[in-house]
Order: C-alpha cells, then sequence, then structure tokens
C-alpha cells in the first residue's frame, strides 16, 4: 500500500481548509507524525523538513485559486480540483475503474498538475524571501553592476533555485524512478508548471538617494505574480500537445507526423477530454446543469457551448446592492442598499 496516512491527513486537511475557507495555519508535527512509516523523498521531507510540507500545502492552495479562476466559464470549472490536488500531491493514480483514473491522462489533468507544482515553485520560493525558513532565504548571487552600469544588483533576490528543487522533490518524488508513459506525461507536466514560475523571473529594481533621486539604483530578481503564471498555464492549456509514447516507452512523441515537438513549457496530455457536458460519476464530471451562462456570447462561457446545446432558462432574481454612495468629508463612503432585479441565464 503506498498510500501513506500522513498526506492523507494532509490532504484532508487541504480540503477542509478549502471548505471553509480558512487561513493556513497548522501544526506540522500533527502531519507529520504519521508518516513515519512512508519511504522515499516525500517521507524524508516530511520527517526531516516539515515545514516545507506546510509550503507545499500553501502552494497547493494557491494552484487550486488559480485553476478555478482560469476555468470559471468552462465546462469543467475546477471545482472538483480538490479531490484532484489531494491526489496529486499523494501521488496516487488511481486503479480499477475510479473516475481518477479515468482522467489522468487528459488537458485539464495536466493543467492542474502544472499549475500545483508552480504553486509550490512559488510558494516555497516566497517564504524563502520572506525569512520564513531556515534553510534559504534571499538569492544574493546577482553581483556588481548592469552592463551599462546604470544600476547595480542588490537586495533580497527570489530564490527560485531553491524553490524549483523542492517543488521537484516533493511532486516528482515516487514518479521518478518509474518508466511508463503516465509518469513520463507527469514529470513533464509538473516540470512546466514549474517553469513556468522560473523561466519568467522578473527585475525588480528601487531608487536611492536624497529625495528620490535615482542616484543610485538596486535591482533584484523577483518571480512573476502567480496570476500571470496562471495565464501562461493557461495558454499552454489551450495549445497542449497530444503526445504518445515512442517505441521503446522512454519518450513522448509528438501525435501526427507534420507537429512540432512540445518544448519543455509545453503541456502534453495522451487521452482526448470527456465533454464534462454531463455528470458522469466515472469521469467525475459534474455535468453543467444549472451552470450560469452568458446569453450574448458566442464562445466559452456562452450559453451555447456551456450548455451543450441542451437550452438555457432565464430567470430573474433580486439582488441587493449598493446605491445613491456619497462621499462624506472625510473619508467614509456612505451608501444606501437598493433592490434590483436581474437576469440571469442557466443551462437545463
Ligand atoms: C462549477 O460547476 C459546478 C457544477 O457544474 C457548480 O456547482 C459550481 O458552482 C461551479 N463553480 C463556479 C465557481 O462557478
Ligand atoms: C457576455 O458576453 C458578451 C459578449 O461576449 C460580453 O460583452 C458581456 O460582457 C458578457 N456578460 C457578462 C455578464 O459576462
Amino acid at each position: 500500500m503506498r498510500l501513506c496516512e500522513g498526506l492523507q491527513f494532509l490532504i484532508l486537511w487541504v480540503q477542509l481548509s478549502q471548505a471553509v475557507g480558512s487561513p493556513l495555519v497548522m501544526d506540522h508535527r500533527s502531519i507529520c507524525r504519521k508518516t513515519r512509516r512512508l519511504i522515499g523523498k516525500q517521507a524524508e521531507i516530511c520527517r526531516k523538513e516539515p515545514e516545507i510540507v506546510q509550503e507545499v500545502i500553501k502552494g497547493a492552495k494557491l494552484g487550486t485559486g488559480e485553476c478555478q479562476f482560469q476555468f470559471k466559464e468552462r465546462r469543467w470549472n475546477c471545482s472538483t480540483a480538490d479531490k484532484f490536488f489531494g491526489r496529486i500531491l499523494m501521488q496516487d493514480r488511481g486503479r480499477g475503474n475510479d473516475w481518477w483514473r479515468n482522467l489522468q491522462d487528459i488537458r485539464e489533468t495536466a493543467f492542474v498538475y502544472a499549475v500545483t507544482s508552480a504553486g509550490v515553485t512559488f510558494a516555497v520560493t516566497q517564504s524563502c524571501s520572506m525569512g520564513e525558513l531556515l534553510q534559504c532565504g534571499c538569492d544574493y548571487q546577482m553581483k556588481g553592476e548592469s552592463p551599462d552600469g546604470s544600476w547595480e544588483w542588490g537586495g533580497c533576490g527570489d530564490d527560485i533555485d531553491f524553490g524549483y528543487t523542492k517543488s521537484r522533490e516533493f511532486m516528482d518524488a515516487q514518479t521518478r524512478h518509474r518508466s511508463d508513459i503516465r509518469t513520463l506525461l507527469t514529470l513533464h507536466n509538473n516540470e512546466a508548471g514549474r517553469l513556468a514560475v522560473k523561466n519568467f523571473m522578473r527585475t525588480e529594481c528601487k531608487c536611492h538617494g536624497l529625495s528620490g533621486s535615482c542616484a543610485v539604483k538596486t535591482c533584484w530578481k523577483k518571480m512573476p505574480i502567480f496570476r500571470e503564471v496562471g495565464v501562461r498555464l493557461k495558454e499552454r492549456f489551450n495549445g497542449a500537445f497530444q503526445v504518445m509514447g515512442s517505441n521503446n516507452g522512454k519518450h513522448l512523441i509528438p501525435v501526427g507526423d507534420t507537429i512540432k515537438a512540445p518544448t519543455a513549457e509545453d503541456l502534453v496530455y495522451t487521452n482526448e477530454s470527456p465533454n464534462f457536458c454531463k455528470r458522469n460519476r466515472k469521469t467525475g464530471s459534474q455535468g453543467t446543469k444549472g451552470r450560469a451562462c452568458n446569453a450574448t456570447s458566442m464562445g466559452i462561457g456562452g450559453c451555447d457551448l456551456l450548455c451543450c446545446g441542451r437550452g438555457y432558462k432565464e430567470r430573474q432574481v433580486v439582488v441587493e446592492e449598493n446605491c445613491k454612495c456619497r462621499f462624506h468629508w472625510c473619508c467614509v463612503v456612505k451608501c444606501s442598499k437598493c433592490t434590483a432585479v436581474k437576469t440571469v441565464h442557466e443551462c437545463l
């Protein structure tokens, strides 16, 4: 039995905190207490670096939130992602006719793996910069002047290499030495997620000098904001590559012979997604019945596509809004409550 009680506990905790939206405070001891019987890198991290586990959870939560944002208008809106994320962190591959097993190789799952790995990379790196971890801190590797001499490296650079490495150790832990197509997919998409952070570091600068003059300018490397990471991964999702195993089973090769090979930053999948139109226990699809849709849009999120051609109903709902807002010196805005009738459209 590969599943470990400790991580299961951890997952449960992630799910609970998502359900009630509680802030991430927890006692890593209670989480790692049960993982003694675990083997491999995850267990090692849990035993020796429980504070990293805490960042892993934060990262997974960041990933879930981003997934739900990026997919809010799609048929699969990431609502089942809490289960996804749990099983990804546990490195559980499902068995038999389990919905998870059936969804492992599709585009959506590729995104979830990537955004989770990205989230973990991000969270670990950020806590290094904030001085929350003993193992790491600011990155001072960049030194000296800029090529044109107009500024110099300084300040607290984000130690992305540390975050990248920890994310890889944790997320790739049990799949490292296995070789099957599913493993190759997982490793590839995990890496794509980490690279969506690591390859897009930006330079942030600050001016020093009398009354804001820029006599001295120092710059440091900073991670992209996480929303940008989400947007980028969503683009990769749209352009994801369908692949299959090579003859020796050691590589992924694109399906179709005119197609260029995916880069390390691209997302890959092997199986076509179900359409997610109807509730289906085998795939974990919740269906789109009752989903709010946009009656005037022909695109994703529009009633045509979202409702899978089943049509939609119109409903008037009464909403309470702030209105007649007035600014009072100084500095409050006072509003009255007004009710308004709004038309909403919902899939049949
Ligand atoms: C996502 O879809 C499910 C079921 O289709 C629905 O219950 C849920 O409210 C949706 N979530 C969002 C954020 O729209
Ligand atoms: C619905 O879609 C139209 C056309 O794409 C867009 O202009 C409008 O803002 C959308 N409405 C909402 C509520 O998102």
